[in-house]
């Protein structure tokens, strides 16, 4: 069975490809290497043993969208991560994220609708949900006002789907993933952050390892319990086999509504103070931070109810923090 991995040499598509492979799916990635590189199909080969069919377009391009799908008609499913996802970044440029983000989305739709291809996993976020009222966040919290495009561009996303998916013969699964952080054990797959990272795990990793000089932590007068931040932090191999299980859902028609979301996270929250706790613990580091103030735009707490995905996917996160900030470190490590 033919499944296109957009944004397949990412960080999290390239470690659903590789589950993908594991779980007998043929692969195709299709991957402009805006934010990625092209190494990454080598290192997905040397964990699985097979290199997966990979096209390098951009998506947003619809001539371009359109002959690969004439070309490869026979794919019966998509996963669709590739997009821009820098918060910060999509402030100051909008245009190339709703450029990217959306004209990649309507791309692909126009072309399920072509050749009738019916099967969608649509990366969606946490960040629809802005400051919850109510934690744990369940799937039917309302959808706050968006405190960028970015984020616009994934509550926009999950409008389309749904429509398309009313006028359309088609599925559709959105994952709304919380906080991916880790990388596969092998430490041949990871997140790969261009430039200065954003967030947290990759600036604690670099920090440690001596590229950046001090990890500011935003904040320490939340009200939460040591005064950092909360997040639901998912180790992204539980994060990438979330996404066969959806596969696998879809294709076995096993979907209760045509558009399904899920929250996929761990149900358990972290502070930041917590994060660098267990990242000294396992790397057996000690990290240089500071405190210094709240970053705009920063929600206080959230994380994930996950029952909907647990009793109804039957997906449930396996791996624990310290896993998460290990493998992380190895990671970077490996990096060297
Ligand atoms: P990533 O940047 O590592 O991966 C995205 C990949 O898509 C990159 O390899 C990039 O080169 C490619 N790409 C981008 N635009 C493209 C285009 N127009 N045509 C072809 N390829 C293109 O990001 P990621 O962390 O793996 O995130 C994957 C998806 O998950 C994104 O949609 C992101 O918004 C979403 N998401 C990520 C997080 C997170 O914290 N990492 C959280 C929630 C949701
Ligand atoms: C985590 C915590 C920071 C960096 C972002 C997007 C969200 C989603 C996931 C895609 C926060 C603190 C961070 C640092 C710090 N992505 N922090 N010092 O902001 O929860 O979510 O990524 O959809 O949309 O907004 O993740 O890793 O940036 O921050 O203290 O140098 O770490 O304040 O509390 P965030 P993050």
């Amino acid at each position: 069975m033919k499944i296109l991995v957009t944004g397949g040499l990412g960080y999290i598509g390239s470690h659903t490809v590789v589950e993908l492979q594991q779980s007998g799916y043929e692969v195709i990635i299709v991957d402009n290497l805006s934010n990625s590189r092209i190494e990454v199909l080598e290192n997905i080969e040397k964990i699985s043993g097979v290199k997966p069919n990979y096209e390098n377009f951009d998506l947003s391009e619809a001539n371009l969208c359109a002959d690969f799908f004439r070309r490869n008609a026979d794919i019966e499913g998509i996963i669709h991560f590739a997009a821009y996802k820098a918060v910060g970044e999509s402030v100051e440029k909008p245009l190339e994220y709703y450029k990217n983000n959306i004209g990649s989305l309507l791309n692909i739709m126009e072309n399920m609708r072509s050749f009738k291809i019916e099967n969608l996993v649509f990366s969606s976020s946490c960040t629809v949900y802005g400051q919850p009222d109510e934690l744990p966040v369940t799937e039917r919290a309302p959808i706050k006002e968006a405190l960028s495009p970015y984020g616009y561009t994934k509550q926009v996303a999950e409008v389309m789907i749904s429509d398309f998916i009313y006028a359309h013969p088609a599925n559709s699964i959105a994952l709304r993933y919380f906080n991916p952080i880790g990388a596969h054990k092998t430490a041949l797959i990871g997140e790969l952050p261009l430039g200065v990272p954003n967030n947290l795990m990759p600036f604690i990793t670099q920090t440690a390892i001596g590229i950046r000089e001090q990890l500011s932590v935003f904040g320490d007068d939340y009200n939460t319990p040591d005064g950092t931040a909360i997040r639901d932090y998912i180790h992204v191999v539980d994060l990438a086999k979330a996404h066969v299980i959806a596969v696998e859902r879809m294709m076995n028609k096993k979907q209760k509504a045509a558009f399904e979301i899920f929250n996929i996270g761990t149900g358990n929250g972290y502070s930041v103070l917590e994060v660098i706790q267990s990242f000294e613990k396992t790397s057996k580091r000690k990290l240089n931070y500071k405190i210094v103030a709240r970053r705009e735009g920063d929600v206080e707490q959230v994380w994930a109810d996950t029952n909907f995905a647990n009793n109804e996917l039957g997906w449930k996160a396996e791996k624990g923090l310290d896993e998460m900030t290990l493998s992380a470190w190895n990671w970077q490590l490996s990096l060297k």
